[in-house]
């Protein structure tokens, strides 16, 4: 248990509520202020999870950030803000509207949390992230987007259910953009150390890695009117709980790449450390030519929408 953190998540809708409740269960802060434009479901949702807190034998209080300044002194600034992805709307299509309420967001966050570490969940999530470093101005180790520890978490169950055995041990990597064309790694990927590749076959695992790319559209189709919340906020917990209890665990995030892997100014999964001062070290894997190519196209993709944000003079 950490004493005396703060974290504010900003939307209470189904992911940053869930993400509240997945913290609130585990004890990993002391407070929580939700803010939503809807005052009344976020006093709703508060004091429900606040009462869940006390069911669970926990300390943490849930409440609602009615003004900005009621975020003030938080360790960790969560956004879910954004118009949700609702069937036939690819990732991208979200984009003017989503960066221009995360631009909104930002800027009470840095009036307000200036010391924070941003976690942006907003999609299109790597452009998201990059509005977000850009509108802060904060260094880039504190703005880091959340997607790589969902579409690896998506990988695995995909690898579990294929397979039937090793739940629980199943490393799936997944690097690049959360979009179409992120990259999973099957050869970086294992089940209890045993590489992927020799517990399953090429045509299993090209299926396997399709699934993951589709794993966000998948839901969507079930749930119709909206996208997949547990597992984006369990994920979420988990880079929350990592930066508070300062554990240095490895995870893929979305970060500014600075020459690194060969690209810059802009933003994309790779794995990195978390820990108190939020990205502590980013790695550079030896990637194969094939692997360089995936991903400098995931990288180009996400290009493309800084681009046309740009061209919008959305940075001006
Ligand atoms: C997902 C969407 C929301 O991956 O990006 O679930």
């Amino acid at each position: 248990m950490s004493k005396g953190k703060k974290v504010s998540i900003i939307g209470a809708g189904n992911v940053g509520a869930t993400v509240a409740y997945s913290l609130a269960m585990n004890g990993t802060c002391h407070e929580i202020m939700l803010r939503d434009r809807n005052i009344e479901i976020a006093k709703g949702k508060a004091l429900d999870m606040s009462q869940a807190a006390n069911a669970a034998r926990m300390h943490t209080i849930v409440s609602v950030a009615e003004e900005a300044k009621d975020m003030a002194g938080s360790d960790v600034v969560v956004i879910t803000a954004g118009s949700p992805r609702l069937p036939g709307m690819s990732r991208d299509d979200l984009l003017m509207i989503n960066a221009e309420i995360t631009r909104q967001v930002v800027a009470d966050v840095k009036e307000h949390c200036p010391n924070s570490i941003i976690i942006m969940v907003s999609n299109p999530l790597d452009v998201m992230t990059y509005v977000a470093l850009k509108a802060s101005g904060f260094p880039k180790e504190r703005v880091i987007g959340m997607a790589g520890i969902l579409d690896s978490a998506r990988m695995a169950h995909f690898i579990h259910e294929k397979i039937g055995y090793g739940a629980g041990q199943i490393r799936a990597s997944v690097m690049g953009g959360h979009g179409d064309d992120m990259v999973p790694l099957p050869k970086f990927s294992t089940v209890a150390g045993v590489p992927l590749t020799d517990v399953l076959d090429e045509e299993e695992i090209i299926e396997i890695v399709e699934r993951t790319k589709g794993g966000g559209a998948e839901i969507v189709g079930y749930l119709k009117t909206g996208s997949a919340y547990y597992a984006p906020a369990k994920s979420t917990a988990i880079m929350v709980e990592a930066i508070l209890r300062d554990t240095k665990q490895i995870h893929p995030c979305a970060v500014l790449l600075d020459g690194h892997y060969g690209h810059s100014d802009v933003v994309s999964g790779v794995p990195v450390a978390l820990g108190a001062n939020g990205v502590e070290k980013l790695f550079e894997m030896t990637l194969s030519d094939n692997q360089k190519r995936k991903f400098a196209a995931s990288v180009d993709s996400v290009r493309g929408m800084i681009n046309v944000l740009k061209e919008k003079n959305f940075f001006d």
